[in-house]
């Protein structure tokens, strides 16, 4: 059978507003074959669409022959469009059935279906253009569009407006190591490592800004939290402290963790995810107590180091709530950071830390909003001024004390679901190794 042009698409319904209130109802539903089985002269097939899964039979004596043959021909993941008549059976995997009256097949899909039940993960990734309908992968989807939701609503909630920076840039936020180059009209461009110094000049017409965009790493390590794209988070804010951006940070994890837990029940049911809502104010502690922890775990930890995945992870699994680790090394922060005014050698700064060996879900702090100071700093890390040179010029011009901080979308989506490796988090991830699909 070829495919068919209906003319209508309508349906009546999704598969997760069907329940035992909807018993003796003539429903349409449009998606697609899940599984497929014949037993004893009936067609059982498991129906989906965006919202669930649902049984759909058909009994040879009871439809038309077309209805029926239709049924006997359909291959699994081909788009059909079905009319019937709901019933509570207990004995379908939902409780619910609906028996068929019309049956129509939208587009017949070839019948070798490639993603076996056992299928290997690279496989699956090679394969994630069919792999991404299924439910665990729609319900991940949905969910993270969820904590984009969530995050414009509480934002927006707390006064910031939403801005739309450059992805083009000509200078590096996050150090030259992951910059991605291009080739420019002759000159060579990056992709954004973070819309950071963008919000810096929005916040003094805007005040308070953030943004959803996606930053690019060239990072070439492959763990099972780093992307080369991904999507993040980030927000500015000024006559701001480093205090100040730690309420805004804690607050705005408390409100997704509390946004998923109510708006994404059947999706956590689906996926077996249990959510805790962590309590308001988060744990701070320094970076030098962090290194104290380190060594009660066997980390010896030189001061001025960075902390590794290893140290950071053996940090965080002493702690059952997100906290922050405040107070970083200035030598080993990004030039922006302020220096503490009583400790220079240490920032404004702090990371937010998942618990439980999870690790940095974000990074943020107070900026250097003066001129002079800056410019040392660039010079300290043998940056080049002139490719700063606008963002200097905001601190000619009145940029009072400001903070900020970014956090990455799959990431947190990895940390709320417990996912394995973060290219779960992604439509189309994109790691050293895979550009494509
Ligand atoms: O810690 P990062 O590099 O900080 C910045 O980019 C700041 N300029 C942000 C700001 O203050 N506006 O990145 C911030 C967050 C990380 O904590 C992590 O959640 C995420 O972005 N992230 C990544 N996610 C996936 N893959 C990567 N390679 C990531 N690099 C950073
Ligand atoms: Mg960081």
């Amino acid at each position: 059978m070829t495919s068919k042009v209906l003319k209508t698409f309508e349906k009546s319904h999704f598969v997760s507003e069907l329940d035992s209130s909807s018993t003796d109802e003539i429903v349409t539903l449009t998606g697609f074959v899940h599984r497929k089985r014949e037993h004893g002269g009936v067609i059982f097939i498991i129906f989906r669409d965006s919202t669930g899964t649902v049984q759909v039979a058909g009994h040879r004596k009871q439809i038309s022959p077309a209805a029926f043959e239709a049924m006997q021909q359909v291959t699994l993941e081909s788009s059909i469009r079905v009319t019937g008549k709901v019933f509570v059976d207990k004995r379908a995997p939902t409780g619910i059935e609906i028996h068929v009256t019309s049956f129509e097949i939208v587009s017949l899909a070839d019948p070798e279906w490639p993603l076996e039940k056992d299928a290997g993960d690279a496989f699956l990734y090679d394969k994630r253009h069919l792999y991404i309908r299924s439910p665990s992968q729609t319900a991940i989807m949905q969910i993270k569009a969820e904590i984009s939701r969530a995050a414009h609503l509480h934002l927006d909630n707390e006064g910031f407006t939403e801005i739309f920076p450059p992805i083009l840039v000509s200078a590096s936020v996050e150090g030259g190591a992951t910059l991605f180059p291009l080739k420019y009209f002759g000159r060579t461009a990056y992709l954004s490592q973070s819309a950071q110094l963008y919000e810096e000049a929005a916040i003094c017409g805007l005040e308070k800004v953030y943004l959803i965009a996606p930053s690019f790493r060239a990072e070439k390590h492959r763990t099972r939290r780093h992307l080369t794209e991904f999507w993040h988070l980030e927000a500015e804010l000024t006559f701001a402290t480093h205090d100040d951006i730690m309420g805004v940070e804690e607050r705005l994890v408390h409100a997704i963790c509390k946004h998923i837990k109510s708006k994404c029940k059947r999706q956590l049911s689906l996926l077996d995810v249990k959510i805790k809502v962590p309590s308001l104010p988060f744990k701070r502690i320094t970076y030098d107590e962090a290194i104290e922890i380190a060594a009660t775990q066997g980390f010896k930890v030189s001061w001025g180091e960075d902390f590794g995945r290893e140290v950071e992870r053996a940090i965080s699994r002493q702690f059952k709530e997100p906290f922050f680790i405040k107070g970083y090394p200035t030598a080993a922060r990004s030039f922006y950071h302020l220096p503490d005014p009583d400790r220079p050698e240490v920032t404004l700064s702090s990371d937010l830390i998942a618990p439980a060996g999870f690790g940095e879900l974000t990074s943020g702090g107070q900026r250097i909003h003066d001129l002079d100071q800056l410019m040392e700093r660039i010079k300290e890390q043998a940056l080049d001024p002139s490719s700063y040179s606008w963002y200097l010029e905001l601190r000619e011009f009145g940029l009072p004390p400001h903070a900020g901080f970014g956090m990455g979308l799959e990431r947190c989506l990895v940390w709320l679901l417990g996912l394995k490796h973060i290219r779960e988090a992604c439509l189309f991830p994109r790691t050293p190794s895979r550009l494509r699909p």
